[in-house]
């Protein structure tokens, strides 16, 4: 892994606390039913487990390898399965689960490894959906907010410029995929809005003065182009979702 996708652990209470679960009727597609089995890989701090959970899904197994953000997970969602590993390698039997969920992460595996290990774990027939949950830079003082906040470097950019079209490995076992965008806003401190950036691998792995100077930006912006305390923030989920082909 580098040291973008091993920088999260950093900042995993502030992550937990800031940074958006996703839009709940993205889930709808995702989960066959409320008592299929699934795997959140790259669980992080569980936000996308709870959602699943508040949604009425019961069985859920959550990967994740970094130490601190598992340690969250574990403390915020007492009862969770979580284990510790990875995309590439996948700590569960063949064919155990009915879908494999993986929120903000996708762009950090190695896609030909992950997609071997998704496609072993699938049943048949099972859902594969990659989300992407973030601050909507279709409104423009959003836009230089993820600016100041350098999420056009690296991490999630060029999927976010592909329209998150998700490209399989080619012969990977899968149907074709398809995308949606779920939206919605959500009030927040407008130092909250400033601490988000800073749980970005973009903004994580800079010097401290450097991440101090981003949080000063972004307050500065926020004073400026909105002008509220709290922020009305319009967040969006995308979704890509392919299904397991029967071998
Ligand atoms: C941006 S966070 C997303 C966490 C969580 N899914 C969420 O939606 O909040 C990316 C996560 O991917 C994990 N990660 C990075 N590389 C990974 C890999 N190769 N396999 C599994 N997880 C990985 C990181 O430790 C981190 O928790």
């Amino acid at each position: 892994m580098t040291a973008r996708a091993r920088s999260f652990g950093a900042a995993a209470q502030e992550y937990d606390r800031l940074r958006p679960a996703p839009v709940p009727e993205a889930l709808r597609d995702l989960v066959p039913s409320t008592d299929a089995a699934v795997l959140d890989l790259a669980a992080g701090t569980g936000l996308l487990s709870r959602s699943l959970a508040a949604v009425g899904v019961t069985d859920v197994v959550a990967v994740e390898p970094d130490d601190a953000m598992r340690a969250v997970l574990s403390a915020r969602s007492p009862g969770a399965r979580v284990l510790a590993g990875t995309a590439e390698d996948i700590p569960l039997p063949d064919a155990s689960v009915d879908a494999v969920l993986a929120a903000s992460a996708w762009h950090w595996f190695d896609p030909d490894a992950a997609t071997a290990e998704i496609a072993r774990v699938l049943r048949p027939g099972g859902v594969l959906g990659l989300l992407w949950s973030f601050a909507d830079p279709d409104v423009d003082w959003v836009a230089e907010l993820r600016r100041i906040g350098r999420a056009d470097q690296q991490g999630s950019a060029p999927i976010v410029r592909s329209g998150f079209a998700v490209e399989l490995p080619p012969g990977a076992p899968f149907g074709p995929g398809t995308s949606r965008v779920f939206r919605r806003s959500t009030w927040m401190a407008a130092e909250d809005v400033a601490g988000m950036l800073g749980t970005y691998s973009s903004v994580l792995t800079l010097p401290a003065d450097e991440r101090a100077e981003v949080a000063e930006r972004a307050r500065d912006l926020i004073a400026r182009r909105v002008g509220t305390d709290p922020v009305l923030v319009p967040f969006a989920t995308a979704v890509w979702r392919a299904v397991r082909a029967s071998e």
